[in-house]
């Protein structure tokens, strides 16, 4: 059964940060956060939902967003800023830190206990960005579509209690605004080195696609430089799988 917003203390207290969440709108129900954001607009405007109807994730692939369960957002940006990909993921991690542990993947999930907790999807229209993230809170096993049973997981699933949204909404934006003044201020190199050695995917045999290699870096970007037999390949979208015996 779905519980509601309500429930949950979301945003109860004021933000204290500098810019993110410098306007937050809730619904019950959108279409997608990251429309609504990409529509919307204005400098760290924040929309969140409890139900999204037509959530969806990178590669073009629906993403699963039922009431009651997870956090559904996107923050809207008016100018561009590199190294969001980078700053998001890690934003998600610290703030599940005290709840359990989680590494991130290439390109931006965050995982914990090996299966997916939450996916973030950056999209650009008009030189407006929105910077969507989905996170699976409160979820049991089998809330998930049987094509995801084996691979996604929720933070209650691994913490074994009651996981309050709006608590942890709270934790993500301050750790996100924290690293956008960051970016902001010129530090996209510490924020990807950040990301590569909590990543730890320097120098493991991966599989991206049809490329098997070694990761040599990922660049400003987010790209993924590889080492294959047939030399050196760079990749910008994909899912990467390791490989035994790397
Ligand atoms: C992925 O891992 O494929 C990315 C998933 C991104 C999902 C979030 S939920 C909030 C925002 N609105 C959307 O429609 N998608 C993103």
């Amino acid at each position: 059964m779905s519980r509601g917003f309500q429930q949950d203390s979301l945003l109860a207290t004021p933000l204290n940060t500098s810019f993110v969440g410098s306007r937050v709108l809730m619904y019950e129900e959108v279409e997608s956060t990251n429309d609504r954001a990409l529509h919307l607009g204005g400098e760290g405007t924040v929309i969140i939902a409890d139900r999204q109807t037509s959530g969806r994730g990178r590669h073009g692939r629906s993403w699963d967003s039922q009431a009651g369960l997870g956090l559904w957002f996107s923050v809207a940006f008016e100018t561009p800023i590199d190294g969001l990909a980078f700053a998001a993921p890690l934003a998600v991690r610290d703030a599940v830190k005290p709840i359990c542990a989680c590494t991130v993947k290439w390109p931006n999930d965050v995982l914990a206990g090996g299966r997916k907790i939450c996916g973030i999807l950056v999209e650009s229209r008009n030189n407006r960005t929105a910077l969507g993230i989905g996170i699976n809170v409160r979820h049991k096993p089998e809330d998930f579509p049987p094509e995801l049973k084996d691979k996604a997981t929720s933070i209650e699933c691994l913490a074994g209690r009651d996981v309050d949204r709006g608590a942890l909404l709270r934790d993500v934006l301050t750790e996100l605004d924290r690293r956008i003044m960051v970016l902001r201020q010129g530090g996209l190199e510490a924020v990807r080195r950040e990301w590569v050695e909590a990543c730890a995917i320097m120098g493991r045999r991966v599989r991206c696609g049809d490329h098997v290699g070694v990761v040599k870096e990922i660049t400003p970007e987010g790209g993924l430089v590889l080492e294959t037999e047939s030399g050196v390949r760079q990749l910008l979208l994909g899912e990467i799988v390791e490989m035994n015996g790397a």
